[in-house]
């Protein structure tokens, strides 16, 4: 095992952590760069992310490249490695011995594993400067169960994973941000079944609704230290699209969109850098859609 891997962490050190934190606080460095590129920049910043198959990876691509330390959670173990592997092969930092990685075996459903990764990243890292949110999941029967068939456990894992999971999350950073960077920014993934209703989705599109109300009631509570804003992607390719399609029959449902394609991780994480950033200091409590122009 590469010796950032550390899966089933399950510790909590709340005996040390303020001693830790304080000790290791370091301001960002971005003294040498001009304003604008001061604005993007995620030198030394350390954020973090969950659920790194899709969208996930790329956000962690677009803040690894641009100078973060990223913690990285997912309930897949594989997942994790090659978001490792794909971080280090293309943006290969020969100053930092892959130091800047600290990955976690987590289920964001285990609010006591969510709260000790959280304090293992502060430990670690010294600092919590921002996170996003993007871990979520699907029913076995997205887009084809109306309600009426609604199986209570599914209804109850989706719950689970896309609404408490955030919140522990969310709830675990802002407690950390606030403790050590003092000032953050955080992103969660809602969705554009959070903003709309579609037939066949109750479940998945009430979960996304819900982290809508979810962000938008949080960064009431934290700003202006914090700011939370969520993206709604709409149709993106990644493995979560390509399960989608197979419960669909190997077809999507129409999309009404004024680019007659998918969207890719890649142009969602372009959105998130864009909230995770200084770029966007007046915005909190948004929801920006990256769904090619659903239904104009
Ligand atoms: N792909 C799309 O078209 C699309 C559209 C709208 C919203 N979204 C949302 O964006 C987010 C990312 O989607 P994606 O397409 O990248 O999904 P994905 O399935 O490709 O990746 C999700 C990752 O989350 C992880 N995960 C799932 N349950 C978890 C749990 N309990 N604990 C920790 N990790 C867990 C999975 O292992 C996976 O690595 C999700 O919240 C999804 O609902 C996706």
């Amino acid at each position: 095992m590469a010796k950032w891997m550390n899966a089933g962490y399950n510790t909590v050190y709340h005996h040390t952590i303020s001693h830790h934190i304080q000790r290791k606080i370091q301001p960002a460095n971005t003294h040498n760069r001009n304003p604008e590129e001061k604005k993007m920049t995620f030198e030394n910043k350390v954020y973090a992310i969950t659920g790194l198959a899709g969208i996930g990876l790329a956000v962690a691509k677009h803040l690894y490249a641009r100078g973060a330390r990223l913690s990285l959670a997912d309930i897949s173990a594989s997942a994790l490695q090659n978001a490792v592997s794909i971080l280090t092969t293309e943006s290969p930092d020969p100053n930092d011995n892959n130091d800047r990685i600290l990955t976690t075996e987590l289920d964001i459903t285990n609010r006591a594993a969510v709260d000790a990764w959280i304090t293992r990243t502060t430990i670690h890292f010294g600092r919590l400067d921002g996170a996003a949110n993007m871990a979520g999941a699907i029913g076995r029967k997205h887009g084809v169960g109306a309600l009426l068939d609604q199986d209570d456990d599914e209804w109850d894992m989706l719950l689970r994973v896309n609404m408490s999971g955030t919140m522990y999350c969310l709830r675990a950073e802002v407690r950390a941000i606030l403790a050590t960077a003092g000032t953050g920014s955080i992103v969660n993934a809602a969705s554009i079944q959070g903003v709309r209703g579609f037939a066949l989705h109750a479940a998945y599109s009430a979960t996304k609704h819900g982290v809508v109300g979810l962000t938008r009631s949080v960064a009431k509570e934290v700003g202006p230290a914090i700011r939370v804003n969520a993206v709604a992607p709409g149709s993106i390719q990644t493995p979560l699209l390509d399960k989608a399609v197979e419960i669909q029959g190997g077809k999507l449902n129409a999309m009404p969109t004024v680019f007659p394609r998918l969207g890719t991780a890649e142009e969602v994480a372009e959105s998130v850098g864009f909230l995770l950033s200084d770029a966007s200091s007046y915005t909190t409590g948004q929801v920006l859609s990256v769904d090619g122009g659903w239904d104009p």
